[in-house]
């Protein structure tokens, strides 16, 4: 989605903000933006990405030592460089970057229009400077001006406005908003008396990425809270001040950040997403591997539990239905898997609420953030489930709102195509799978997870040749991937892959329904990927393979054993069986990758989405 990033302190703000948003870039962009304060404020803003629209408009030479920026991900107004943010009140005095929808902006800007208020964007966004210059104009304090904005604004957001004396304010209603603090003190009170922060340097972000190499002290806002940033009364100092919902200055906790998040380099990789599926062959093993003490508490849950459902969009989403798989084979738990976005629309989730005692839902999400995700968590909360989330950011929005959480330990993830948190959250559902069968007095199989640095090692040494495959099949229209039983879901996240890497259409389909009409559809332009493993699957895969092949689909079979049907073969070592759908989606994800290159579509960022959807 969008991303905000907001300086106040004593270094050049215009480069610290054009720094910070190319690191947030995976959270979708089309257009750049900044603005900084030196007497009075500046606004370079255009449409494209960070550094294009920096080398055309200089936007790191803007003088000052507060700023704000912002890359847009555009959901009101068409993608232009009036619709970049940041936006001007009608006077200049304050500028504005937001992130999420104001939902009752049509009413607002009507009722602001009807009393002079000029507006130059097609955007939500627009109103809340207006709606800041006109109640800057009323005798108001400024925590009483935020109080009483907040109150008007419905819908999501988090925002941050520069105003025209040098400070910064904002707040955060469902959209995330961190404060990084460079040595925070809470030393005093201002002149008030009312509790703040003192620090050398005050960051503003969608994500801790954006300051991790700065600092690792920040302030999580919550729903509903808004903030106030200054210098100090010495000038050597910012002062932040923080406030609830019903206005008051709060005493907020300085939280220390780990400093794994500072790791977002794309090494020796030439792109983020190569690394991180490469980074494989250690974080499957991390990942199982969760610390002991979350882990016993997100077994009680799950144990004491009378209805379950997973939820999670995208690959998290894949990975539920993994959940539901694991369960019931592993340690004999029935649950559901529920897509977050559908999560209001289940009959299923309402019936459980009523008929059950103590349901849970399981909310997966590489971010946290996921709109989609926090709004079932709402709901379900609202019919008193207990939430137990899997998240890759312990901090995240998710995290915090809920019950319990385990944390992927995956590192971050800045490809906006999910490739090692998927396998992370895989491995870490094969862990609970077992401590649950071992609290239920079964025996589960022991499962050989050390070995999987050798084994991912083992298929990443096949990349060259699924380059060569890649380059044989770049130019074709639809590939449908076939299979059977819990590798269905590595289906449907193979043919994800594709879509957002390389533009192709893809489906994943269960092999038995492809002669109940897909079939009609394969002919001898068609790719079929076969996912055949030697498993209980193997047998009836063979009879669908053998249907597409009848009709001169080439066939790629995804498998343990070889096989004279496949014109391709993506070998997946002789792993231990129950732990084949980690490795199986490895050269999917390979595949992917390199028929993005040979398509000349750029992994790391494919059009139109974005890795953290922060809008329903
Ligand atoms: C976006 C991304 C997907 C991702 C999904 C869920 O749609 O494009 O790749 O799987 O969000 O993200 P989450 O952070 O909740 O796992």
């Amino acid at each position: 989605m969008c991303s905000i990033f907001a300086y106040k302190g004593y270094r050049d703000a215009a480069p610290l903000i054009v720094k910070a948003l190319s690191r947030m870039e995976y959270r979708g962009y089309d257009s750049v933006g900044i603005a900084t304060y030196d007497k009075t404020i500046m606004v370079k803003k255009g449409v494209g990405n960070v550094s294009y629209v920096n080398s055309r408009l200089n936007l790191d030479r803007l003088h000052g030592r507060v700023g704000i920026g912002h890359t847009r991900w555009a959901t009101h107004g068409a993608v232009s460089d009036t619709n970049a943010h940041p936006h001007l009140s009608c006077n200049g005095t304050i500028a504005v970057v937001h992130n999420g929808i104001v939902e009752n902006y049509a009413t607002l800007r009507h009722k602001l229009a009807s009393e002079g208020h000029v507006f130059s964007s097609d955007t939500d966004s627009e109103v809340i400077a207006h709606l800041l210059e006109d109640a800057l104009t009323k005798p108001y304090s400024y925590d009483k001006m935020l109080g009483k904005l907040l109150n008007i604004l419905n819908g999501s957001y988090s925002f941050v406005a520069l105003i025209n004396d040098g400070m910064l304010v904002g707040a955060r209603y469902h959209e995330p908003l961190i404060i990084g603090l460079t040595n925070p003190s809470k030393d005093g009170n201002n002149n008030n008396g009312d509790d703040c922060i003192y620090a050398d340097e005050c960051f503003i972000a969608s994500d801790v990425l954006a300051f991790i190499e700065y600092t690792d002290k920040a302030v999580f806002l919550a729903d509903g809270e808004s903030f106030l940033v200054n210098y100090a009364d010495t000038k050597q100092r910012v002062m932040v001040k923080i406030l609830d919902r019903d206005g008051n200055a709060t005493n907020k906790e300085i939280t220390q950040i780990a400093w794994e998040f500072a790791d977002v380099d794309k090494g020796r990789f030439a792109h983020y997403t190569l690394k991180e599926i490469h980074e494989q062959s250690y974080t499957i093993d991390r990942a199982f591997n969760a610390s002991s003490d979350r882990l016993r508490e997100l077994i009680n849950v799950l144990i004491n539990a009378d209805r379950i459902i997973v939820t999670g969009s995208g690959s998290s989403y894949h990975a539920a239905l993994i959940a539901k798989h694991l369960f019931s084979k592993l340690c004999m738990l029935s649950c559901d898997a529920i897509v977050a976005s559908e999560f209001i629309y289940s009959i299923d989730a309402y019936a459980y609420a009523n008929n059950a005692s103590k349901p849970l839902l399981i909310a997966i999400s590489q971010s946290g953030e996921t709109a989609d995700v926090l709004n079932a968590v709402r709901i379900a909360r609202g019919k008193n489930f207990k939430i137990a989330s899997i998240v890759n950011a312990p901090l995240s929005t998710l995290a915090r709102a809920s019950d319990t959480y385990l944390s992927i330990n995956a590192g971050p993830e800045i490809g906006v195509a999910a490739t090692k948190s998927f396998t992370a959250q895989m491995a870490l559902l094969y862990r609970i799978s077992i401590e649950v069968a071992k609290d239920k007095g079964m025996s589960p199989p022991a499962l050989d997870i050390g070995s999987s640095n050798l084994y991912v090692e083992r298929i990443l040494g096949a990349e060259a040749y699924i380059s060569d495959v890649a380059e044989s099949i770049k130019n074709v229209n639809s590939i449908y991937i076939i299979a059977k039983g819990i590798h269905h879901a590595i289906a449907l996240e193979g043919a994800l892959k594709l879509k957002e890497l390389a533009y192709v259409h893809a489906e994943g389909i269960h092999a038995g329904e492809l002669k109940h009409g897909p079939l009609a559809l394969i002919d001898g332009k068609s790719i079929v990927i076969a996912l055949n493993p030697m498993d209980d699957t193997y047998g009836e895969m063979l009879t669908s393979i053998h249907e597409a092949k009848a009709r001169g689909a080439c066939i790629i079979g995804v498998s343990d054993s070889r096989c004279s049907m496949y014109d391709f073969t993506l070998a997946i070592p002789r792993v231990d069986r129950l732990l084949y759908p980690l490795y199986e989606v490895i050269p999917l994800q390979l595949l992917a990758y390199h028929m993005a290159l040979k398509r000349n579509c750029n992994p790391d960022y494919p059009r139109n989405i974005a890795k953290s959807v922060t809008v329903k």
